[in-house]
């Protein structure tokens, strides 16, 4: 028997759960359920994320406290989970007294082996509301497209990403003030103090899956920074010890909640458990944390690096989930995919959707995609019309004819044997988390066993005299096929195992429990299981799913949302006083070029470094914010369009020099490229 002890990524309490989150939730939830079920002993805790800077503006916004704000919250993110059966041991706040001590203990024993360094740092200042401004918090008219109202870090319209401090006219968005720039000191954990033991770590047999220390390896070529640790007053957080006014930033108590969560349920609930054994150094219990991929980077480097500066373990591993895209589109809130938890559970039964999900994840991480239509018609054929079916064709008679008892010997001990083989593999498929292939496993036996039963007929056995039997043995096989498959679907579909526990008065639903045939075994009445998936419910969810979302999306989403939708839409975006003659158009200098060597840019996640051939004497150097959408290795020799005659432009990171041209929609940025026989320096027009 393992002891393991498992964790969701922590929700921030500034929002309601949606499908997206679902995904790793689910997938953790089904995850803790078969290793249970196997016999292992499972911990399994999360926390709401209350800290930061929305969160507190959120309160602000809504007119209440802080504490309020992430109370409400909290109760919202329980109902939802509990709504679809995540059943967490316990569920805690990152605003708790034991996270504030451990964060404490943590930083203080980093900073006494060395691990902390203090260094002023330059950034806008909003002197209206007396606060530091991140990027999101200043808006202003682009440097280089002159459009108005872009973001401090990138440009909506153009692309260009540029330092807040370079906007033309910026401005506060949360006052309307004209920033200034202010120095105050900054802690800093020195991460690269960890560099050599994380290259390690994270090349650690079972650690990570090998495409994402594959794209840690970039980070490491790149080179570690250290990390600003610390925010200055007003900030929803804790303080730092020693620092009066600075606080820790949101991301380093927020994965220390795994720690004091999982201390306050043993200090709460259970006394029998200790601390020491699953975090102290050399723990032989197991910890692993379920994540999305867009948080590996804390996950995989500052967490670890924190843990063992404090000399503290490590998690075994980190399981992490892709993303999930809604009819195959990023969630959006025009189309009504953008789903509420609470919006889904007002229409839909929860367990479709983990069964749905079920059948789609598996260990890669790979972004999955929530097909409404093919959700509807995969539920009803698989968990309808296969599997309750079997139980419905076969209870009734067992329950009208036979007085609620199996036969009193098995007539298919064989049949049946195999169905308890088969649970070999597929209980191994969910340990390895490949639960797609444990779902094609146990639907290939649902056929199976309508099989049997659409060849034996037990319905037209039943209307012969002389065949009561035949017609008790072939239902209870049936029976006892589908035992085995509700024991497998178990950990999927908890709620339907509980019910067919009843039913088939079983006391112990365990994958060990499936090894005896029920032969003389009583049961009760049937009860219908479950119901089809109406589509018209989808379709009511998805209307309401339009309107409900302004409330309670943070600013920065709903526009970016709302621009997708205007691009979705091919609109003529040229207006009257943005027409330009042939003459204007004639200035721009575009040329061939060839990507001639492409590397990451140290401190930007949005910045590629360029070495262009544009067929001139010297090889160009140019960054382009296209970091999110490729990877160094996949733009060395490909052909792209340069603006060659853009004036030089002075970055962080040295000057730019021209710009390489892309498309860009809401799913990305793609880069357009010249076909084959172009050669570097020709002109574009
Ligand atoms: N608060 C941080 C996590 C701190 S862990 C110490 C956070 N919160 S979150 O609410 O934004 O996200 C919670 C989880 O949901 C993360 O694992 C995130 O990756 C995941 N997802 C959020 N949107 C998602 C999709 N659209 N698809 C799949 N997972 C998504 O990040
Ligand atoms: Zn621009």
């Amino acid at each position: 028997m393992r002891n393991i002890l498992v964790t969701n990524a922590l929700p921030y309490a500034n929002g309601p759960i949606h499908m997206g989150h679902l995904l790793g939730y689910i997938q953790a939830d089904i995850w803790v359920r078969a290793m249970r079920a196997m016999g292992h002993n499972v911990t399994y805790v999360c926390a709401d994320d209350a800290h930061g800077t929305a969160i507190m503006l959120r309160a602000e916004a809504n007119g209440i406290t802080p504490e309020q704000q992430i109370a409400q919250v909290q109760k919202e993110h329980q109902r939802d989970f509990q709504g679809f059966a995540i059943e967490f041991d316990h569920y805690d706040s990152t605003h708790s007294a034991t996270n504030s001590a451990r964060a404490n203990e943590i930083y203080l024993k980093n900073r006494e082996a060395g691990h902390i360094a203090v260094r002023p740092v330059t950034q806008l200042f909003d002197p209206e509301k007396s606060m530091f401004l991140s990027d999101r918090f200043i808006k202003g008219t682009c440097p280089k497209c002159k459009t108005e109202d872009q973001y401090g870090d990138a440009c909506e319209s153009c692309g260009t990403t540029y330092n807040a401090i370079e906007l033309l006219n910026p401005r506060s968005t949360l006052s309307g003030a004209t920033p200034v720039e202010k120095s105050s000191d900054h802690y800093f954990f020195k991460l690269p103090d960890f560099s050599e033991y994380l290259q390690k770590w994270t090349r650690d047999q079972g650690r990570l899956p090998v495409s994402i220390a594959n794209k840690l390896d970039e980070w490491f070529d790149a080179g570690l920074t250290d990390w600003d640790i610390s925010r200055d007053a007003p900030y929803f957080g804790f303080e730092i010890p020693d620092a009066p006014n600075k606080y820790f930033y949101v991301w380093v108590d927020a994965p220390i909640g795994y720690m004091s969560s999982f201390e306050n349920y043993i200090k709460t609930k259970r006394p029998d458990l200790s601390f020491d054994d699953y975090w102290k150094k050399d723990s032989q219990n197991e910890v692993y944390h379920f994540i999305g991929k867009d948080i590996v980077y804390f996950h995989a480097l500052f967490w670890p690096a924190m843990l063992e500066g404090a000399n503290y373990r490590t998690p075994t591993g980190l399981f992490v989930n892709g993303f999930l895209t809604v009819n195959g589109q990023k969630m959006s809130k025009s189309r009504g995919t953008f789903i509420k938890a609470e919006t889904y559970l007002a229409h839909l039964n929860p367990e479709h959707l983990r069964y749905y999900f079920a059948s789609k994840l598996s260990d890669k991480v790979e972004d999955s995609d929530l097909n409404l239509e093919d959700f509807v018609q995969k539920v009803n054929s698989d968990l309808v019309g296969k599997v309750v079916n079997i139980a419905s064709r076969c209870a009734k008679f067992i329950n009208k004819d036979f007085d609620n008892t199996l036969s009193a010997n098995c007539a298919e001990p064989e049949l049946v044997q195999s169905f308890i083989d088969a649970g070999e593999s597929i209980i191994h498929a969910y340990e390895s988390r490949e639960f797609s292939a444990a779902i094609r496993e146990i639907m290939a036996l649902a056929d199976k066993a309508n099989q049997y039963i659409d060849e034996k007929k037990p319905w037209a056995l039943a209307k012969q005299a002389g065949q009561e039997q035949q017609v008790h043995e072939v239902c209870s096989v049936g029976i006892n096929l589908f035992r085995q498959l509700a024991v497998y679907l178990a950990p999927v579909l908890p709620m339907l195992a509980e019910q067919v526990q009843l039913f088939l008065q079983l006391e112990r639903f365990n994958f060990a429990s499936r090894q005896n045939i029920l032969t003389n075994h009583a049961i009760a009445q049937f009860q219908p299981l479950m119901q089809r998936v109406d589509k018209a419910k989808v379709e009511t969810m998805v209307d309401e799913s339009k309107d409900s979302l302004a409330a309670v999306e943070a600013p920065k989403v709903v526009k970016k949302k709302e621009k997708a939708a205007v691009k979705a839409t091919p609109v003529a975006t040229t207006s009257e006083d943005s027409v330009i003659g042939i003459e204007d158009f004639l200035k721009v200098d575009l040329r061939v070029a060839k990507v001639v060597a492409a590397a990451t840019v140290e401190g930007s996640d949005k910045l590629l470094q360029l070495t262009l051939d544009a067929g001139e004497a010297e090889p160009r150097n140019v960054f382009s914010g296209i970091r999110s959408q490729y990877a160094p290795e996949d733009l060395t020799g490909k052909l792209v369009v340069l603006v060659a005659n853009l004036a030089p432009r002075k970055m962080r990171f040295g000057v730019s020099n021209g710009m390489v041209l892309a498309a860009g929609n809401a799913d990305g940025i793609f880069i357009i490229s010249p076909d084959s026989g172009a050669k570097p320096g020709d002109k574009v027009s």
